[in-house]
C-alpha cells in the first residue's frame, strides 16, 4: 500500500512536527516487558518506543543510522540513568550491540521519521524545495546520484519494483532526456518533471511524486535488503522466548516480515509432486493475530497509522536456520543502479 509520507507534515502552525509514535500500545503489549528485561529498540527516531519501553522499567539498547536522531536523544540517554544506550547504527548490525546472554525483545518500526520528513536539507519531501538526498545516514549514494547516473532500465525497474509505480518507463525516460541538458539537483526538479509527464487526476488520492519518491527513498537506503538482514540477525540474539515485534508501512516491507514468519514457524513446506524432506523446528511461535493494524480512532488522529502493520513472533529454543535471502522472493536490487551505464 502506498502513503503520502512525502507531504511534508507540519503542525497548524506550519512548524515542524514531532514524530508521533504508531501502534504504541499494541506494540508494548507485544514486548512483553517486565523489569530487569532488555529490549534493543533498532529504530530510535524520536525515541517514542524506547521512553515507554524505559518508563516499564527495562534497559533499552537503541539504534538509528541517522546522525539527528542520535544526537537528539542525547537529552534522553542523560535522564535515563544509565538504562539507555543509543548507538549510530543500522540495525542490521543490531547483533554486534546485544548483550552476551542475549535479548529479550526487538522492536523495529520501519521507514522515515516524521522529522526527516519534515527538514527539507534530507531531501525525502517532494514539496519541500531541498537537495534531492534522501540518504538516512550521511554516507552511500544519493537520490541525486541515482536518478542522474542510472541506467534508464534501472530506473524503470527501481520505480516500477520498489514504487509500484505504472508509469516508471514514461517516467524514467523523461529524466533521461531531462538529465541530458540539465542534472537534477533539488527535490522540485525532479517532483516538477513527474507533475508535467504524469499530472494528477480528479480521482487520484496521492501527488503524481509519490511513488517515485519512496522508490528512491528505499533504494538509495536499502531498505529491504537491511529488513531482511535484521531478520536473521534477530533470530540469532533473541534468548528463547524473545519477542520481535516489527511495524511496517509498505507491503514489499509487510511482505518481507510476514514470509520470514511463515518460513521460520517450521512447517515444511512441499506439495502432491515435491515431497518433504525433513521437518523443520519453528524458530519463532506466533503471538496474537498474525497482522495487527491501526485502529479507525488511531488512523483518524494519526495519518501516519493508516498503513501500519505489526507482526510478532516469540523466539523458540530452535537453534538459528542460515541466512537465506531466497526465501524472500525478491528481485536482486543490489545489481540496479550501477552507475554510469
Ligand atoms: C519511523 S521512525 C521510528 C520512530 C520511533 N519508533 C519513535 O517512536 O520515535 C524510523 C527511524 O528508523 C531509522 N532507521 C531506518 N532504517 C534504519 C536502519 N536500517 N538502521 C537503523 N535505523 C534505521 C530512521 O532513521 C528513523 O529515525
Amino acid at each position: 500500500m502506498m502513503t503520502d509520507q512525502g507531504t511534508g507534515l507540519t503542525d497548524a502552525e506550519g512548524g515542524p512536527v514531532r514524530h508521533i509514535p504508531v501502534l504504541l500500545p499494541e506494540v508494548l503489549a507485544s514486548l512483553n516487558l517486565a523489569p530487569g528485561k532488555i529490549i534493543l529498540d533498532g529504530t530510535f527516531g524520536a525515541g517514542g518506543y524506547t521512553s515507554a519501553i524505559l518508563a516499564a522499567g527495562v534497559d533499552v539498547i537503541a539504534l538509528d543510522r541517522d546522525p539527528a536522531a542520535i544526537l537528539g536523544g542525547q537529552p534522553l540517554v542523560a535522564a535515563s540513568g544509565g538504562h539507555l544506550t543509543l548507538v549510530h547504527s543500522q540495525f542490521s548490525d543490531l547483533a554486534q550491540h546485544a548483550p552476551a546472554g542475549g535479548l529479550d525483545g526487538i522492536v523495529l518500526d520501519i521507514g522515515v521519521s516524521s522529522m526527516q520528513i519534515d527538514e527539507a536539507d534530507r531531501g525525502f519531501s517532494f514539496q519541500r524545495k531541498g537537495p534531492l538526498d534522501m540518504r538516512m545516514s550521511s554516507d552511500g549514494v544519493s537520490a541525486a546520484d541515482v536518478v542522474n547516473r542510472a541506467k534508464v532500465s534501472d530506473l524503470t525497474r527501481i520505480f516500477g519494483f520498489l514504487g509500484e509505480e505504472p508509469q516508471s518507463g514514461r517516467i524514467a525516460r523523461a529524466i533521461e532526456k531531462r538529465r541530458l541538458e540539465e542534472p537534477f539537483v533539488t527535490t522540485r526538479d525532479l517532483a516538477g518533471l513527474i507533475e508535467v509527464v504524469t499530472p494528477r487526476k480528479a480521482k487520484d488520492k496521492i501527488h503524481p511524486a509519490t511513488r517515485v519518491f519512496q522508490a528512491l527513498r528505499i533504494f538509495v537506503n536499502d531498505e529491504l535488503g537491511e529488513l531482511a538482514r535484521a531478520l536473521f540477525a534477530a533470530e540469532r540474539t533473541l534468548k528463547p522466548g524473545g519477542r520481535l515485534t516489527v511495524v511496517t508501512f509498505h507491503s514489499l516491507e509487510d511482505r518481507i516480515v510476514k514470509k520470514f514468519f511463515q518460513d521460520r514457524a517450521g512447517k515444511a513446506s512441499g506439495s502432491r509432486h515435491l515431497p518433504i524432506a525433513h521437518e523443520r523446528a519453528a524458530t519463532f511461535a506466533p503471538v496474537g493475530k498474525s497482522m495487527v493494524a491501526a485502529s479507525e480512532e488511531e488512523a483518524s488522529r494519526n495519518p501516519r497509522a493508516r498503513s501500519a502493520k505489526m507482526r510478532v513472533g516469540m523466539r523458540t529454543e530452535a537453534p538459528p536456520e542460515a541466512d537465506d535471502l531466497s526465501i524472500f522472493d525478491l528481485p536482486n536490487l543490489a545489481s540496479l543502479g550501477k552507475m554510469g551505464g
